[in-house]
């Protein structure tokens, strides 16, 4: 299987790339590395095929996805204080940059988007531990856009239009942006 794992180069996503190439899956990286680190992946790194760019761009989406059958997708800001000093980014790069690998995701065909969303959706609630069935309460701007990304389900529809009008196939339905909840630690 070929794998894309956006956000390859950071904490999260350099793991899953190792694993997965041990698996013996073929593994694309987009990473724009404004956080993560090339050396992070140093061990792979001549079993990978590593696009250096940004979610934010449409093209880089598109050429990363291509001939992929999955999507990990951990490209995102999440540093609480640059999210805080630059909310514009942020909120681009995880939300807007959700929806991009959506519709990129859409238009290979990709059989499925996976995501991890993050449990400071739920602020400080008392009630632990956090479920999906609580009320979001997001206290940083980081929150407030990992949020929003979790709910991209609409744009995945939209996808779908977009790719039916596009006269693309329209069968092909199997996106499905999932909000993991994230380990005990998120
Ligand atoms: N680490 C945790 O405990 C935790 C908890 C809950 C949720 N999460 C979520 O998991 C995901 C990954 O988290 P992480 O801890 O590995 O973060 P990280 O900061 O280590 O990795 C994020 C990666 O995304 C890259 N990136 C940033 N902007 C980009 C852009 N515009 N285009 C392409 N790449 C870009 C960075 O260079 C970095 O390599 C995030 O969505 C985060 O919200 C993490």
């Amino acid at each position: 299987m070929r794998y894309l794992v956006t956000g390859g180069a950071g904490f999260i996503g350099s793991h899953l790339v190792e694993r997965l190439v041990a698996e013996g899956h073929e593994v694309v990286v987009l990473d724009d590395l404004s956080a993560g680190r090339r050396e992070h992946l140093a061990n792979v790194r001549n079993r990978i095929r590593f696009i250096r760019g940004s979610v934010l761009s449409a093209e880089a989406c598109r050429r990363a996805t291509e001939g992929c059958d999955y999507i990990l997708h951990h490209a995102a800001i999440t540093s609480v204080p640059l999210s805080t000093s630059d909310p514009i980014t942020a909120h681009a790069v995880n939300t807007t940059g959700t929806v991009n690998i959506l519709f990129a995701a859409h238009r290979a065909n990709v059989r499925r988007v996976v995501f991890a969303g993050s449990t400071s959706a739920y602020g400080d609630t008392p009630e632990l531990p956090n479920h999906e069935e609580q009320l979001p309460r997001p206290l940083s701007p980081y929150a407030a856009s990992s949020t929003a990304r979790t709910q991209a389900r609409p744009h995945q529809v939209a996808a779908r239009e977009v790719a039916r009008r596009g006269g693309m196939r329209a069968n092909v339905t199997a996106v499905v942006a999932e909000a993991l909840m994230a380990s005990a630690a998120g």
